[in-house]
């Protein structure tokens, strides 16, 4: 079995040898974060001093690696990490766009894509998915999660570990997940990356950690701890996180590896006194690999001779590695993976391509249209695009694009531009101007673009974030839509023409101008490699827009953290106006400008008919809700049909509302269907207050919405003991 060659392959293992799997080193490719590195790294390599590599691309590079790791006295192969994180070389929408679609059918194929592509170019691993859940929009890194609700968050992180490990580890189109950031990453305050977090244990259970737990059950074989403190005790060296939850109570077999840096930055913490002790602090805490910090390659030796850290610790860590190692197949070939002909065949296939499509058209989100200004005809005489995304190829492909810098640009991505250009043929003329830079003050365009505009029927705008304003690192005090991007929309605007206006960002922008006035707006995101098409498709009407919002959008940064599923104050105001001594904003409502789960279609939707098998349940019986979906608009369309839930009270505070089900539902004009929901204990369990997942008697009130703020219908039930 894997655990006796384990096990016999341990014993052969110097000390030295031992503490070289816990080591992970980038390659010279990429960095992402301040590079330590020792340049002896190949030396280490052929010494058996090094476990893993990250940031190693191509074949060739992870074969020339390899064949170093088979120099070193045991011959142990290097594992390949990397952050596929949306897509490889075919680059999809970034996460939380792939999140608006709702559909975990395509966000796990697209992991699955991702998987095949990246494993056949030499990937073992990707740091990806990213379960924390985000609830401030200033945070970059809003953009590589599922959003902010806990439920999709769960049912995503699940989706997304199926995609990448396939059926099994071993496959040859499998990668291992590395579930992250654990944990409690995105709650940093004040929406600054790598700040600190503090959290109570309650809402660390109820709203943070369950997504990190569906992805374990999905068979996760790794994890990554996180930069942040939470309570005062850094992540990384965090026992409780590590070892009571991880590996105690949910028992977790695979291994964790730290973030970049992040063992060495717990002396910056201020919690460790030198690289040393932050080695003994993350190893004791069940920190497995040491990412780019040098902490354990130069420390363990010492701490296991002087006796502060057990043998017991360093093999059961080695193991946890090795053992994976076994599981991908690389003691019995350790270059399966760096394999050119099936890189060749796989990457950015014209199969995997149409997948990035599909996913892309269903990632957009549409946030308004009055008078069915879209979808755009096919016969318009004359159509002005303009705006500073329209020809910019890496416009669309967000952060975390892996390779960019080997990508020919125009042969590899499909612009807006082109898109269009695709969609409308000979009969449409195209007209451009740029208008503007996404960021500064200069306005020298707006005459071009205003001027442009006047000479088409209707004109199309594409503003938003450059790829790299979210991401690591990418936190943003201002989330307006940057520069004079929207003075450019109220020049256009002017012209009297029609306008239509494209948003692509990585997180809930404001703009409140263009909401007010512009009468079509899409979110587009950052869709990747397929975004013109499936922004051309959607314009027009060959793909109905299906998206919905899986973050709360702010009408002002005062507003955040703002968030669907609050507690009730003892001071609720009775409608989003009410001000006085209520629990509200004197200069503003409390409503967002867009509630989670919104998105609109070219159809339009009705709900009727609400039922609930019983009024009164015990803790062993489960209600089924029904009602009725019909599409009475003039198109086929889908609609995400959202289950809330209301515990009306309880031992501690309850949410006024929480997503406990949703369905992503396909109707023919005219068509109907009867829904069906389940509601069970698990559905109307949370934290008690002594921290028991427990369901309480009492009443419940349960929605049925097509947005979190758009309840359609209503009724209520109680459990009884
Ligand atoms: O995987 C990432 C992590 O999410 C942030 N710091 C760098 C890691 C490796 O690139």
């Amino acid at each position: 079995t894997i655990d006796q060659k384990v096990s016999s392959l341990l014993k052969k293992m110097t000390l030295e040898e031992k503490i070289g799997q816990l080591n992970q080193y980038t390659g010279d490719n990429s960095a992402t974060g301040p590079i330590t590195i020792n340049p002896n790294k190949q030396a280490e390599i052929k010494a058996g001093l090094v476990g893993s590599m990250l940031n190693v691309i191509g074949t060739k590079y992870t074969r020339q690696y390899q064949e170093l790791a088979m120099k070193s006295r045991l011959k142990i192969p290097l594992l390949f990490g990397q952050d596929v994180i949306h897509g490889y070389k075919t680059t999809f929408p970034i996460p939380l766009a792939e999140a608006a679609s709702w559909d975990l059918d395509v966000i796990e194929l697209a992991a699955r894509v991702a998987a095949t592509e990246a494993s056949a170019n030499g990937i073992h691993w990707t740091f990806a998915p990213m379960v924390d859940i985000g609830r401030d929009p200033r945070w970059g890194r809003v953009m590589e999660g599922a959003g902010e609700d806990t439920y999709l968050g769960s049912k995503i992180a699940y989706a997304r570990v199926k995609g990448f490990q396939g059926n099994k580890l071993g496959d040859l189109n499998s990668v291992m997940a590395c579930v992250k950031h654990f944990a409690a990453y995105g709650a940093a305050i004040g929406g600054r990356d790598y700040n600190s977090v503090d959290m109570s244990e309650r809402m660390l259970w109820e709203t943070y950690l369950p997504p990190f737990k569906a992805a374990l059950d999905a068979g996760a074989a790794t994890f990554m701890n996180s930069f942040n403190d939470l309570n005062g005790i850094p992540a990384t060296g965090n026992v409780h996180l590590q070892r009571d939850i991880l590996k105690g109570k949910w028992n977790f077999q695979g291994f964790v590896v730290s973030d970049w840096g992040s063992i060495g930055e717990m002396v910056a913490h201020g919690y460790s006194k030198d690289l040393k002790s932050a080695a003994f602090s993350a190893i004791t805490a069940g920190s497995d690999m040491d990412m780019e910090s040098n902490a354990y390659r130069y420390n363990l030796t010492e701490l296991v001779k002087e006796g502060k850290v057990s043998i017991d610790l360093i093999d059961d860590a080695v193991k946890r590695i090795l053992r994976k190692k076994f599981e991908l197949g690389l003691f019995d070939d350790p270059y399966r993976y760096s394999d050119e002909k099936r890189a060749e065949k796989e990457l950015n296939n014209p199969e995997n391509r149409k997948t990035a499509f599909e996913v892309a058209k269903k990632s957009i989100v549409l946030l308004k249209n009055e008078n069915q200004t879209l979808p755009l005809s096919k016969n318009l005489k004359t159509i002005a695009f303009i705006g500073p995304m329209v020809k910019e190829y890496k416009a669309n492909m967000g952060f975390w694009a892996v390779d960019l810098p080997d990508i020919d640009y125009n042969k590899w991505i499909v612009s807006q531009w082109d898109g269009l250009q695709n969609k409308v043929g000979k009969n449409t003329k195209l007209l451009y101007a740029k208008g503007c830079e996404v960021e500064g003050d200069n306005k020298d365009g707006f005459a071009e673009a205003v001027a442009t505009s006047k000479q088409a029927d209707v004109v199309i705008l594409s503003i938003g974030e450059r790829h790299d304003m979210s991401g690591e690192a990418k936190s943003r005090s201002d989330i307006h839509l940057p520069g004079v991007q929207e003075d450019l929309v109220k020049a256009v605007m002017a012209t009297g023409k029609p306008v239509v206006v494209l948003i692509n960002a990585g997180r809930p922008l404001i703009f409140n101008w263009t909401e007010y006035h512009v009468p079509a707006i899409l979110y587009t995101w950052w869709l990747g490699t397929e975004a013109g098409n499936a922004i051309a498709d959607v314009v027009f009407g060959d793909y109905n827009p299906s998206g919905k919002l899986p973050m709360t959008f702010p009408r002002e940064i005062g507003q955040i953290p703002i968030y669907y599923n609050h507690f009730s104050t003892g001071r609720p105001p009775a409608n989003e106006d009410a001000k006085g001594y209520v629990s509200s904003y004197i200069d503003l409502k409390n409503s967002p400008k867009f509630p989670f789960g919104y998105g609109l279609s070219y159809t339009q939707f009705s709900y009727k008919d609400l039922k609930l098998s019983s009024k009164k349940i015990k803790h062993t019986e489960t209600i089924k809700v029904s009602f009725q979906l019909s599409n009475v608009g003039k198109v086929t369309g889908e609609e995400v049909v959202q289950l809330y839930l209301q515990d009306k009270f309880g031992s501690v505070v309850r949410p006024v509302l929480e997503l406990k089900d949703f369905r992503k539902v396909k109707l023919n004009a005219g068509e109907s269907k009867t829904i069906e929901f389940i509601i069970d204990k698990e559905k109307l369990s949370f934290y008690n207050n002594k921290l028991e997942w427990i369901a309480e008697p009492g009443d419940f009130e349960v929605m049925i919405g097509t947005s979190s703020a758009a309840i359609k219908l209503k009724s209520e039930f109680e459990l009884v003991e």
